[in-house]
């Protein structure tokens, strides 16, 4: 069980390359490496959450926040579209507040809005107030990953926390914020305290994912979901070095890692250099285009609009075969969506695209 739990982790990998079976071989894993693959992978950003009725009852009676700490729980939601769609992957089911939680942070995540913060970071003293964390502070995650990877067998799993810059959003507004007015007043105004702030957050999630690699995830990804609301410029001086600590911070691992966010078309080039194996593009930017801007040295991860998925089937069929060809030109792609599935998506119409994913890309292998 050991031996397999440390053959599962991408350390068969980094050591030789001698013996790779399991997740560490799976098309998943291979693609963030740029390697050949039987069909492009695909999963999706939120597939475990609301849009599965069986999500929506086990989840009827307990809180967000309390199911992310329940190792059953989490395994057993993290496993549902695992199940239903047949996804070449499987992400933890968490929150990226998880471990500011666990940090000492008091927050709760309210339905329908999302993460709350009881008393937002504004100050040094608040800053502080963030605790670094170590593996008995998350230990519920690290037990939940170690159950999940026994009982994925050769499907990946992929662990995830929120970037600096997202986190930092919600700590330094209290809340979700269309504008970032707040964390960029903090930002422009306190520069001093906001690096101080983003070194903390990135301090917690390199520990935090470090905790998950530990108990055998196969690849991370880094969510920056609101990046996208800063200039290039802006991005480069107050965000790249905090996201870049924490991928490069990784780098001696051998997991793939995953660097994502939202609106990012101007910023895909600075984000590829922070470290990340693989860049998510949301659906304004065309794969092609995106992997010019990126360069040749990572894989792609996207992209279709979530909101096509409610479009008739042969719409949806076309784009989806749009972004499979656009893929073949890039030098690894993961098939996923531009951002996360909607609530309100029909999960029949997520497990068609996985299948017709696979398809037309292991056809075309074929052909090719
Ligand atoms: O992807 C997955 O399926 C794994 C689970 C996951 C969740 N949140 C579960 C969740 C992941 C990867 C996240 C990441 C996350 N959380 C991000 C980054 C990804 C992104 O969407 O950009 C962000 C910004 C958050 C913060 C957050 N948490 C928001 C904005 C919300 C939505 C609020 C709402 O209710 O509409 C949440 C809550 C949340 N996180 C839910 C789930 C399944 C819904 C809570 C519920 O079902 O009651």
């Amino acid at each position: 069980m050991v031996a397999m739990t440390t053959d599962t982790t991408g350390t068969a990998a980094r050591d030789g390359e001698s013996r790779r079976s399991g997740p560490a071989d799976s098309p998943f894993v291979r693609a963030c490496r740029r390697e050949s693959v039987p069909h492009t992978p695909v999963w999706f950003m939120r597939q475990a959450g609301r849009s599965l009725p069986e999500y929506r009852e086990i989840r009827a009676n307990v809180g967000m926040l309390d199911s992310c700490r329940r190792p059953d729980l989490v395994a057993e939601i993290t496993l549902q579209p695992v199940r239903r769609h047949g996804v070449d992957a499987a992400i933890l089911f968490s929150d990226i507040v998880v471990p500011v939680a666990a940090a000492g942070i008091d927050l709760d995540i309210v339905a329908g809005t999302g993460p709350v913060v009881a008393e937002p970071v504004r100050t040094a003293g608040d800053v502080e107030r963030i605790r670094r964390i170590d593996r008995a502070d998350v230990s519920y995650v690290d037990e939940a990953v170690r159950l999940l990877v026994a009982e994925l067998g050769d499907t990946p799993l992929i662990g995830f926390a929120g970037a600096p810059f997202t986190l930092a959003s919600y700590l330094v507004e209290g809340g979700p914020s269309r504008t970032h007015a707040k964390t960029k007043a903090m930002m422009y105004g306190q520069p001093e305290l906001w690096h101080a702030l983003c070194a903390r957050l990135a301090e917690v999630t390199l520990s935090f994912l470090r905790v998950q690699i530990d108990a055998g995830v196969s690849a991370v990804q880094l969510f920056d979901s609101w990046a996208g609301a800063l200039s290039e410029a802006d991005y480069r001086r107050f965000v790249l070095p905090h996201s870049t600590a924490v991928l490069s911070g990784l780098a001696d691992t051998g997991v793939p890692r995953i660097h994502f966010g939202v609106g990012t078309a101007e910023l895909l080039g600075a984000m590829g250099e922070a470290g990340a194996d693989v860049v998510g593009v949301d659906w304004r930017t065309p794969l092609d285009v995106a992997t010019r801007r990126i360069g040749p040295d990572r894989a792609v991860q996207g992209n279709l609009d979530p909101t096509v998925l409610f479009a008739p089937w042969p719409v949806i069929e076309a784009e989806v075969r749009r972004i499979v060809a656009q893929g073949r030109d890039t030098p690894g792609h993961v098939f996923n969506l531009g951002h996360g599935v909607l609530p309100e998506t029909d999960p029949e119409v997520l497990t068609r695209v996985v299948a017709l994913v696979h398809e037309v890309s292991a056809r075309r292998a074929e052909q090719g």
